[in-house]
Formats: structure tokens, C-alpha cells, sequence
């Protein structure tokens, strides 16, 4: 891994995943090393973000890196009209290794064929998410003790969610049987559903939640990601399309975990915090742990 980009988890094969979910397990037994001292991590996020840009952040500073970038596309040269490519080949000089968070489809895999230090994709527009899908993965084994053979439910925005796209495409790997619960409009694309049936492995739609509930290991909530509409009343048809609440979860399996890649609306109501199934928060925290392990696969330390 050392050197190269992580633009889509299908980047990467099994194997590595299962190195980087080791690796990460270490650093949560011991997350203060400082095996990145002098190295500079540059965090350029074109799209709002809590939880990726923080954690990439909390992450390189427990290791004793720095950290440069902006978060605010105002306070940089982008305002004035500098091209992507510019931007890119400039901070480039700056660092050691690029976190980039932009709205346009294939961006990140544009920004790594111009750049000349790595670049990990925190996310482009509605596509992919892998540094997501690895902390969801290992979020998954460490709540079920193993990551094959599992029912996995997607829940909400299955169309736009890029995390659902990662996740999904990562999970053929391991012999997972799929719900996909959506509304109509909110569908999995084909392109990920097919390449599901590719690897002869099933999946199930339903628009009903309660369909899917007493069948899953793990229920993986999204918002609908009202950023990607371009019409705003299509928004509002299907913005609150699911809320799961407590008592929603009294048939679930007893190994059932409720997973989100946050923010949320309103799809999981707070009452859903304090039962056994959530995960959620957990989940955000396991991110500092696996970007831990894929800065140090990617750095080569
Ligand atoms: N899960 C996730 O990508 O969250 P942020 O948008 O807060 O980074």
C-alpha cells in the first residue's frame, strides 16, 4: 500500500483490508505513537465534514504529524478561480500525503493522476467514501467477531449515499447477503447492484423498513442526502422516508448492531441512543483508529 492513493475501496484487495482493520485494532489498544513525526498531512475538504476531516486530524496528531489545509473553500485561492489540478499540484509541495474532500464524481481519482504525493478520497460527491467503508468494516467485525457470511441492511438514501456504494462493493468480499431498503426513487444504482449478482451473491429490496429489521446482523442507516437533489421539491417528497425508534428494534435479531455514518436528520430518533443495538457513536470514534493504520500502510512508517 505504501505510496499509493485510496480512491476506491475496490482499490484495494481483501487481504489489504485485513491488514489495515489489524492494524487498526493495535491502535486502539495504543492510539499515542509518534511514528509520523515530520511528515505533513494535508486535509483540503471542498464539502462540509465533522467526522472525516476531524478524526484524519485527531488521528495525525496522536501520531505526531502535523497537519495543513482549509476546510472552508472560501479561505482559500479556489475562490479566486485556481483550477483543481493547480490547487493540487501546489499543496502537494507542501506535504507528504493529501486528504481530499470534494462534490465532483471521479475528483479524487483526477487529483492522484496529477498529484505527486498520495491522495486518500474523504469522499467525491455522490461516489465513494473507502476510508468510510473501512472503518464501517471494522466496525461490523468488532460488533459481530467476523465480517463473513453476515445479512447487512442498507437503510434510506441508497442512490446518492456514497458510503452505501463503498461499503456495498467492499462487502462482496465476504459472502453478505443484502437488504436494500429505500423508496422507490432512493434505489441502490445498477451498476452496484450488478455488481453484486457479478459475484453470485443475493440481494433484496423492500420499501418497508420492518421488512428487513428481523433479518439483519446489521442495520446501516443514512440520511437522504438532500446536497445531491437538484430539484429541492424531490427532497421534500421522501426527507422523512424512515425514522427507526426503539421500539422498532423489539424483533430484531439479538446480534443486531445500528450502524450510521452520521450526520443524521431524522431517520434514527434519539431513543434508539441508549439501546444496546447503537453503535453509531462508536462507529465515528473507530474512524481515528483506522485512519490511523491506513495513514501508516499508505506513509509506509
Ligand atoms: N461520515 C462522514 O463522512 O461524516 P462527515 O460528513 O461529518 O465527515
Amino acid at each position: 500500500m505504501k505510496n499509493r492513493s485510496l480512491i476506491s475501496i475496490d482499490d484495494f484487495s481483501k487481504e489489504e483490508f485485513i491488514k489495515i482493520l489489524d492494524l487498526a485494532e493495535e491502535f486502539e489498544k495504543n492510539p499515542n505513537q509518534r511514528i509520523l513525526e515530520g511528515k505533513v498531512v494535508a486535509t483540503l475538504f471542498f464539502e462540509p465534514s465533522t467526522r472525516t476531516r476531524l478524526s484524519f486530524e485527531s488521528a495525525v496528531n496522536r501520531l505526531g504529524g502535523r497537519v495543513i489545509g482549509f476546510s472552508d473553500v472560501a479561505s482559500s485561492s479556489v475562490k479566486k478561480g485556481e483550477s483543481l489540478k493547480d490547487t493540487i499540484k501546489t499543496v502537494a509541495n507542501y506535504c507528504d500525503l493529501i486528504v481530499m474532500r470534494h462534490p465532483v464524481e471521479g475528483s479524487a481519482r483526477f487529483a492522484s493522476e496529477v498529484s505527486s504525493v498520495p491522495i486518500i478520497n474523504a469522499g467525491d460527491g455522490a461516489n465513494q467514501h473507502p476510508t468510510q467503508c473501512l472503518l464501517d468494516l471494522y466496525s461490523i467485525r468488532k460488533t459481530q467477531g467476523t465480517l463473513d457470511d453476515l445479512n447487512v441492511a442498507f437503510v434510506g438514501d441508497l442512490k446518492y449515499g456514497r458510503t452505501v456504494h463503498s461499503l456495498s462493493i467492499a462487502l462482496t468480499q465476504f459472502n453478505t447477503t443484502y437488504h436494500l431498503v429505500s423508496p422507490q426513487e432512493l434505489k441502490l444504482p445498477s451498476a452496484v447492484k450488478i455488481y453484486i449478482k457479478d459475484r453470485k451473491l443475493d440481494y433484496f429490496q423492500y420499501t418497508d423498513l420492518t421488512e428487513a429489521i428481523p433479518k439483519a446482523d446489521i442495520l446501516y442507516v443514512t440520511r437522504i442526502q438532500r446536497e445531491r437533489f437538484s430539484e429541492p421539491i424531490e427532497y421534500e417528497k421522501v426527507k422523512n422516508s424512515y425514522n427507526l425508534h426503539k421500539g422498532l428494534l423489539e424483533g430484531a435479531k439479538p446480534n443486531l448492531k445500528v450502524l450510521h455514518p452520521l450526520p443524521r436528520v431524522n431517520e434514527i430518533d434519539e431513543n434508539v441512543d441508549d439501546t444496546k443495538q447503537a453503535y453509531y457513536f462508536q462507529q465515528a470514534l473507530n474512524g481515528v483508529y483506522v485512519r490511523q493504520a491506513i495513514l501508516k500502510a499508505i506513509l509506509g512508517l
